[in-house]
Protein backbone atom coordinates (compact mmCIF):
# COMPACT_ATOMS: atom_id res chain seq x y z
CA UNK A 1 0.00 0.00 0.00
CA UNK A 2 1.65 3.13 -0.78
CA UNK A 3 1.36 6.49 1.18
CA UNK A 4 0.13 9.61 -0.87
CA UNK A 5 0.09 12.87 -0.65
CA UNK A 6 -1.81 15.22 -1.68
CA UNK A 7 -1.47 18.94 -2.55
CA UNK A 8 -4.20 21.38 -2.90
CA UNK A 9 -5.22 24.66 -3.15
CA UNK A 10 -9.26 24.96 -3.14
CA UNK A 11 -12.49 22.97 -2.94
CA UNK A 12 -11.06 19.77 -3.12
CA UNK A 13 -13.70 17.54 -5.08
CA UNK A 14 -10.77 15.72 -6.57
CA UNK A 15 -9.26 15.32 -3.18
CA UNK A 16 -12.96 13.56 -2.03
CA UNK A 17 -12.82 11.47 -4.85
CA UNK A 18 -9.54 9.96 -4.03
CA UNK A 19 -10.52 9.49 -0.24
CA UNK A 20 -13.75 7.51 -1.72
CA UNK A 21 -11.59 5.52 -3.99
CA UNK A 22 -9.15 4.20 -1.35
CA UNK A 23 -8.49 0.43 -1.57
CA UNK A 24 -5.38 -1.55 -0.56
CA UNK A 25 -2.84 0.48 -3.46
CA UNK A 26 -3.26 3.24 -1.60
CA UNK A 27 -3.83 5.44 1.71
CA UNK A 28 -4.21 9.02 1.73
CA UNK A 29 -1.95 9.96 4.74
CA UNK A 30 -1.54 13.70 4.49
CA UNK A 31 -3.10 16.83 2.61
CA UNK A 32 -1.42 20.06 2.47
CA UNK A 33 -2.75 23.52 1.24
CA UNK A 34 -1.17 26.38 0.87
CA UNK A 35 -4.55 28.40 0.90
CA UNK A 36 -5.70 28.32 5.16
CA UNK A 37 -9.22 27.86 5.12
CA UNK A 38 -9.02 25.73 2.25
CA UNK A 39 -12.55 23.71 1.53
CA UNK A 40 -10.31 20.93 0.83
CA UNK A 41 -9.08 20.35 4.46
CA UNK A 42 -12.30 20.26 5.90
CA UNK A 43 -12.96 16.94 3.70
CA UNK A 44 -9.68 15.75 4.65
CA UNK A 45 -10.27 16.25 8.37
CA UNK A 46 -13.98 14.62 8.13
CA UNK A 47 -12.16 12.12 6.85
CA UNK A 48 -9.85 11.89 9.38
CA UNK A 49 -6.35 12.08 7.67
CA UNK A 50 -4.00 15.16 8.90
CA UNK A 51 -3.93 18.05 7.42
CA UNK A 52 -1.03 21.13 6.91
CA UNK A 53 -1.02 24.15 5.88
CA UNK A 54 2.11 25.84 4.47
CA UNK A 55 1.57 29.51 3.31
CA UNK A 56 3.38 30.61 0.24
CA UNK A 57 2.88 34.24 0.98
CA UNK A 58 6.24 36.37 1.34
CA UNK A 59 8.56 33.64 0.77
CA UNK A 60 10.65 32.49 -2.44
CA UNK A 61 9.46 29.55 -4.41
CA UNK A 62 12.44 27.65 -3.48
CA UNK A 63 11.79 28.11 0.62
CA UNK A 64 8.33 27.68 -0.10
CA UNK A 65 9.32 24.27 -2.13
CA UNK A 66 11.42 23.25 0.40
CA UNK A 67 8.69 23.82 3.16
CA UNK A 68 6.57 21.25 1.27
CA UNK A 69 9.37 18.67 0.40
CA UNK A 70 10.20 18.55 4.31
CA UNK A 71 6.42 17.83 5.03
CA UNK A 72 6.39 15.60 2.51
CA UNK A 73 9.41 13.31 3.65
CA UNK A 74 8.83 13.58 7.43
CA UNK A 75 5.08 11.91 6.49
CA UNK A 76 7.03 9.39 4.59
CA UNK A 77 4.77 10.07 1.19
CA UNK A 78 5.65 7.96 -1.61
CA UNK A 79 3.08 9.38 -3.98
CA UNK A 80 2.60 13.08 -4.67
CA UNK A 81 -0.85 13.86 -6.21
CA UNK A 82 -1.62 17.79 -7.14
CA UNK A 83 -5.67 18.19 -6.59
CA UNK A 84 -6.33 21.79 -7.81
CA UNK A 85 -3.03 23.07 -6.35
CA UNK A 86 -2.54 26.36 -7.75
CA UNK A 87 1.48 27.35 -7.61
CA UNK A 88 4.38 26.48 -10.25
CA UNK A 89 6.72 23.92 -8.14
CA UNK A 90 10.12 24.63 -8.67
CA UNK A 91 12.75 22.74 -10.85
CA UNK A 92 14.40 21.35 -8.46
CA UNK A 93 11.16 20.00 -6.34
CA UNK A 94 9.49 18.33 -9.32
CA UNK A 95 13.28 16.45 -10.04
CA UNK A 96 12.78 15.68 -6.54
CA UNK A 97 9.42 13.84 -6.89
CA UNK A 98 9.94 12.66 -10.27
CA UNK A 99 8.09 10.08 -11.47
CA UNK A 100 5.79 9.63 -8.07
CA UNK A 101 4.39 13.34 -8.98
CA UNK A 102 1.05 13.51 -10.91
CA UNK A 103 -1.42 16.34 -11.81
CA UNK A 104 -4.93 16.30 -13.10
CA UNK A 105 -5.49 19.18 -15.96
CA UNK A 106 -8.93 19.69 -17.11
CA UNK A 107 -8.15 19.40 -21.41
CA UNK A 108 -7.18 16.36 -23.27
CA UNK A 109 -3.41 17.64 -22.73
CA UNK A 110 -1.00 18.38 -24.82
CA UNK A 111 -4.04 20.17 -26.22
CA UNK A 112 -5.07 23.50 -23.94
CA UNK A 113 -1.83 23.89 -21.44
CA UNK A 114 -2.62 26.51 -18.87
CA UNK A 115 -5.60 28.34 -17.56
CA UNK A 116 -8.81 29.50 -18.70
CA UNK A 117 -9.10 25.96 -20.32
CA UNK A 118 -12.64 26.07 -20.92
CA UNK A 119 -13.14 28.99 -22.25
CA UNK A 120 -10.82 28.81 -24.92
CA UNK A 121 -11.84 25.23 -25.99
CA UNK A 122 -15.27 26.85 -25.90
CA UNK A 123 -14.21 29.81 -28.17
CA UNK A 124 -12.35 27.36 -30.46
CA UNK A 125 -15.55 25.45 -31.59
CA UNK A 126 -14.16 22.63 -29.70
CA UNK A 127 -16.49 19.01 -30.44
CA UNK A 128 -14.62 17.08 -27.25
CA UNK A 129 -12.66 18.00 -24.26
CA UNK A 130 -11.67 15.97 -21.12
CA UNK A 131 -9.26 15.30 -18.55
CA UNK A 132 -5.57 14.43 -18.57
CA UNK A 133 -3.55 12.66 -15.40
CA UNK A 134 -0.01 13.41 -16.16
CA UNK A 135 3.12 12.79 -14.19
CA UNK A 136 4.69 16.59 -13.57
CA UNK A 137 7.85 17.88 -15.18
CA UNK A 138 9.16 20.89 -14.92
CA UNK A 139 7.40 22.64 -17.88
CA UNK A 140 4.02 23.41 -16.88
CA UNK A 141 1.55 21.15 -18.16
CA UNK A 142 3.40 19.22 -20.58
CA UNK A 143 4.37 16.38 -18.69
CA UNK A 144 3.78 12.26 -20.06
CA UNK A 145 0.16 11.53 -19.93
CA UNK A 146 -1.06 8.41 -17.65
CA UNK A 147 -4.93 8.80 -18.51
CA UNK A 148 -7.48 10.53 -20.01
CA UNK A 149 -11.22 10.80 -20.43
CA UNK A 150 -13.30 12.74 -22.85
CA UNK A 151 -16.99 14.27 -23.11
CA UNK A 152 -18.50 16.54 -25.59
CA UNK A 153 -18.96 19.89 -25.97
CA UNK A 154 -22.40 21.17 -26.59
CA UNK A 155 -23.06 24.17 -28.55
CA UNK A 156 -24.63 25.32 -25.79
CA UNK A 157 -22.10 25.43 -23.45
CA UNK A 158 -20.58 27.99 -20.63
CA UNK A 159 -17.34 27.64 -19.20
CA UNK A 160 -19.04 26.67 -16.18
CA UNK A 161 -21.61 24.15 -17.67
CA UNK A 162 -18.24 22.67 -19.63
CA UNK A 163 -16.47 22.38 -16.60
CA UNK A 164 -18.89 20.87 -14.28
CA UNK A 165 -19.15 17.83 -17.05
CA UNK A 166 -15.02 17.61 -17.00
CA UNK A 167 -14.95 17.73 -13.25
CA UNK A 168 -17.63 14.53 -13.01
CA UNK A 169 -14.82 12.31 -15.40
CA UNK A 170 -11.92 13.82 -13.22
CA UNK A 171 -13.69 12.24 -10.05
CA UNK A 172 -13.31 8.54 -11.74
CA UNK A 173 -10.18 9.33 -13.71
CA UNK A 174 -7.48 10.50 -11.14
CA UNK A 175 -8.28 7.82 -8.51
CA UNK A 176 -8.05 5.19 -11.69
CA UNK A 177 -4.67 6.74 -12.56
CA UNK A 178 -3.54 6.61 -8.95
CA UNK A 179 -4.08 2.96 -8.45
CA UNK A 180 -2.57 2.68 -11.29
CA UNK A 181 1.22 4.15 -10.27
CA UNK A 182 0.46 2.82 -7.05
CA UNK A 183 0.45 -0.61 -8.19
CA UNK A 184 3.17 -0.34 -10.87
CA UNK A 185 0.82 0.09 -13.68
CA UNK A 186 2.79 2.63 -15.20
CA UNK A 187 6.01 4.75 -14.63
CA UNK A 188 8.00 7.04 -15.69
CA UNK A 189 11.15 6.20 -18.16
CA UNK A 190 13.35 8.25 -19.96
CA UNK A 191 10.52 11.02 -20.04
CA UNK A 192 8.32 8.50 -21.44
CA UNK A 193 4.77 6.94 -19.26
CA UNK A 194 5.50 3.49 -19.66
CA UNK A 195 2.67 0.77 -18.93
CA UNK A 196 3.09 -3.14 -17.69
CA UNK A 197 0.86 -5.13 -20.03
C1 LIG B 1 -9.86 20.65 -11.39
O1 LIG B 1 -10.64 21.09 -12.47
C2 LIG B 1 -8.52 20.20 -11.86
O2 LIG B 1 -8.52 19.67 -13.16
C3 LIG B 1 -7.71 21.46 -11.85
O3 LIG B 1 -8.20 22.17 -10.73
C4 LIG B 1 -9.52 21.77 -10.44
C5 LIG B 1 -9.53 21.34 -9.00
O4 LIG B 1 -10.83 21.14 -8.50
N1 LIG B 1 -6.31 21.15 -11.80
P1 LIG B 1 -11.04 20.54 -7.05
O5 LIG B 1 -10.31 21.44 -6.07
O6 LIG B 1 -10.49 19.15 -7.04
O7 LIG B 1 -12.52 20.56 -6.80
Amino acid sequence: MKRVAVLISGRGTNLSALIAAQDASYRITLVVSNVEGAEGLERAAEAGIPTLVIPHKGKSREAFDAEIDDALRAANAQIVVLAGFMRILSDGFVRGWEGRLVNIHPSLLPAYKGTRVHERVIAAGEALSGASVHFVVPELDAGPVIAQASVPVRPSDTPEALAARVLDVEHRLYPEAVKLLATGGVRLEKGLAVFNP
